[in-house]
């Protein structure tokens, strides 16, 4: 309960960075409510205090206790390998993702489990036992080994929210493929991509995905990417829809012929604790998006844990995590996480609002949802629907929910608080990465006082700082760079084949030096408040969070300027209620192009068909000029400022103005 409800008042914070902006800071805390302490895992400040205590004595020896708990063919030799920045955890150990999802839950009673529910959009439904799963996970394993796959092999993934993309997944998993996953969203020219830079030999997609009542082709988006991947030599296509496809002979395979008359006996391949599991692309500063390499051991272990304890997840939960399986979250807290732990899934296929602004609240009352997971740009859009479709439910299944993707508004998570938990459940605000892996920061609902907000503290095991650029500690509300200074489980491994960008991205602006041992960089700028609770200001670099999800400008500046039309584009965000961010975009045409209506609307679908629709630019702005450095460097802080503060708001002529391109010509090159 709210132990002071004063309204949120203005401070102001130091700034070390000229991007990081003074925050507003929230009065209001919530203490853990007494019904939900009484069987959670964690269940006051002292147990989490002790486990800190332990975990902070000795970092490395706390997550060897925690790989204690899965399941391990032979034990490693060594907890952890640390040759900045390169980390081994669990070395000589072996282990399989599959075992411990499936197998390890098939000799008790939990055999008979439903492992997944899940639920079409059209309202079909189909449920899972732990028991059944496990056979569809050895018939497709059995399918891709004949198939070809062998150990190492790396296998796309491009399908919709199904079953089947999970049982893809552990598939697999099970015989040592590395699955890359693409989001279902992404284009032909995004999917082509990924492939080629990831090597995968076989795609595994469907005909087509269902999503606000129609129907979206992915089997004819895969054809058009194949067509330049040299490497795919099969295509395994689940027949989801029934619509009519090409299946190229010798290449392309139907699902249903191969996986369903396969054996349901597998033997997993017992995998090094360091083999590759998957590689996630994700959105970084420069144009190409970078493949996220995570591996099995650490990655399972620390995974596995926070799902337990962060949800508090407990035997007769019904766990509901919105994510789509494209995404970091869907890996780790829709598939391994909650599978590890013999939860109950719930998988939903489409969007959130179809039919109606209800369908999460009709989905939460008719499964009996008790945990929920989901990022605060659906919270948000939940609050602008209004509060009458959530009040049309009995939503009293529910004992915790999440969020996670971006900074959540104290004004979003007062909703979520009391419309939807009826200020009967805590909130885990989760802060976390494609790169981290696992959640990092969060709050332990039957332990930590949350605030609306925040997502609090580092987990036990975690050793996070706020940091001023020259690697001392921020005080008390002073805006700064998080880091992380000791390495963990899940952290990613490296960047699939360009080790040395992952060296740029992450470990060099706190290099291994006489000051400190090098660090992880996030990204993200920060603040600690005097509870040492951690505020997440945003990115430093130039990705912007939309709706959740992480887009670098310079990939949807790179898609801008492949239109022949266009002679320079730059990207940069403002601040939207339901999106967090909407992306606008500065557009200077080649000479002879005239700038219209018309030509706005075709590049966002350019930018549509070349990255995926959740990129394309919400405001397209024609300008003669660019602001630039003397060098030629875009100054996309001017545009930054352009777009947020009112006094340029929507036209050309502040660009324009000659004024304003003096003083911008005035500026020296940072
Ligand atoms: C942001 C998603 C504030 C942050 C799991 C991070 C958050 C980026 C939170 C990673 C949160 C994620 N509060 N900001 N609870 N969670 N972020 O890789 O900027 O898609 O660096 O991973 O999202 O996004 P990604």
């Amino acid at each position: 309960m709210a132990s002071r409800s004063a309204k949120s008042g203005a401070a102001t914070s130091a700034d070390t960075s000229d991007r990081i902006s003074s925050v507003l800071q929230e009065h209001r805390a919530f203490a853990p409510p007494a019904s939900f302490r009484a069987r959670a895992h964690v269940s006051s400040a002292r147990q989490l205090a002790s486990l800190r205590a332990e975990a902070e004595a000795d970092p490395v020896a706390f997550w060897q206790e925690r790989a204690k708990e899965l399941a391990w063919f032979r034990p490693w030799k060594k907890v952890l390998d640390w040759k900045h920045p390169h980390a081994r955890w669990f070395v000589g150990g072996t282990t399989n993702a599959s075992v411990n999802c499936l197998d390890r839950h098939l000799g008790g009673w939990r055999r008979t489990k439903a492992a997944l529910i899940w639920e079409g959009e059209m309202g079909e439904v189909r449920t899972m036992t732990y028991q059944q799963l496990h056979g569809q996970v050895c018939k497709a394993a059995n399918a891709l080994l004949k198939l070809g796959v062998q150990r190492g092999d790396v296998v796309a993934i491009y399908m919709g929210m199904v079953p089947e993309t999970v049982i893809a997944m552990l598939a697999c998993a099970r015989i040592g493929a590395t699955h890359n996953v693409i989001f279902g969203g992404f284009s032909s020219e995004a999917v082509r991509e990924r492939i080629n830079d990831s090597g995968a030999v076989v795609l595994i997609t469907q005909d087509a995905a269902v999503r606000r009542g129609s129907i979206v082709e992915l089997k004819s988006a895969a054809d058009v990417a194949v067509k330049k991947c040299p490497s795919i030599r099969h295509m395994l296509v689940l027949s989801r829809c029934g619509v009519q496809v090409t299946m190229k002979r010798g290449r392309d395979l139907w699902w249903h012929d191969v996986v369903d008359g396969a054996s349901p006996v597998n033997e997993p391949a017992q995998l090094d604790s360091e083999h590759p599991l998957f590689i996630l692309y994700t959105s970084g500063s420069t144009g190409k998006p970078k493949g996220i390499l995570h591996t099995t051991g650490g990655y399972l272990t620390q995974v596995a844990y926070t799902t337990r304890m962060v949800f508090d997840l407990q035997e007769d939960d019904v766990y509901f995590c919105t994510a789509d399986v494209g995404w970091i979250t869907g890996h780790s807290y829709v598939v391994y996480g909650p599978l590890m732990n013999g939860a109950t899934v719930m998988i939903y296929e489409g969007v959130p609002n179809y039919p109606a602004p209800d369908r999460m609240w009709d989905i939460v009352e008719r499964h009996a949802v008790s945990v929920f997971y989901t990022a605060p740009t659906a919270i948000r859009s939940f609050m602008k629907a209004g509060q009458a479709w959530p009040e049309r439910h009995d939503l009293s299944s529910l004992r915790l929910l999440g969020t996670v993707g971006e900074p959540i508004n104290p004004e979003a998570w007062m909703w979520y608080h009391s419309v939807i938990g009826k200020g009967r459940c805590p909130i885990v605000d989760t802060w976390w990465q494609t790169e981290t892996g696992a959640i990092m920061i969060s709050p332990l609902p039957g332990a930590t006082t949350t605030r609306p907000g925040t997502a609090t503290v580092p987990l036990p095991g975690i050793v996070a700082d706020v940091v001023r650029k020259d690697g001392t500690s921020c005080g008390p509300n002073e805006g700064g760079l998080l880091v992380i200074k000791h390495p963990w489980p899940s952290m990613l491994r490296t960047i699939h084949g360009n080790d040395e960008r992952y060296k740029a991205a992450y470990w060099s602006e706190f290099p291994k030096g006489r000051r400190h041992p090098g660090w992880y960089f996030t990204g993200d700028g920060a603040r600690r408040d005097r509870y040492g609770n951690i505020w997440i200001i945003g990115r430093v670099d130039d990705v912007v969070n939309v709706s959740g999800h992480r887009l670098g400008t310079a990939e949807i500046e790179s898609a801008l300027v492949s239109d022949p039309r266009v002679a320079e584009a730059a990207v940069v965000a403002r601040p939207d209620d339901i999106k967090g961010n909407a992306l606008v975009a500065f557009v200077t045409v080649k000479v002879g192009v005239k700038a219209s209506g018309a030509l706005a609307e075709s590049l966002r679908q350019h930018v549509g068909k070349e990255i995926g629709p959740i990129a394309k630019p919400d405001e397209i702005r024609f300008t003669d000029a660019l602001p630039k450095t003397r060098s030629g460097k875009i100054m996309r802080r001017l545009l930054r400022e352009i777009v947020t503060s009112g006094s340029a708001t929507g036209d050309v002529t502040t660009l324009e103005d000659s004024g304003v391109l003096e003083r911008l010509r005035s500026i020296e090159e940072e």
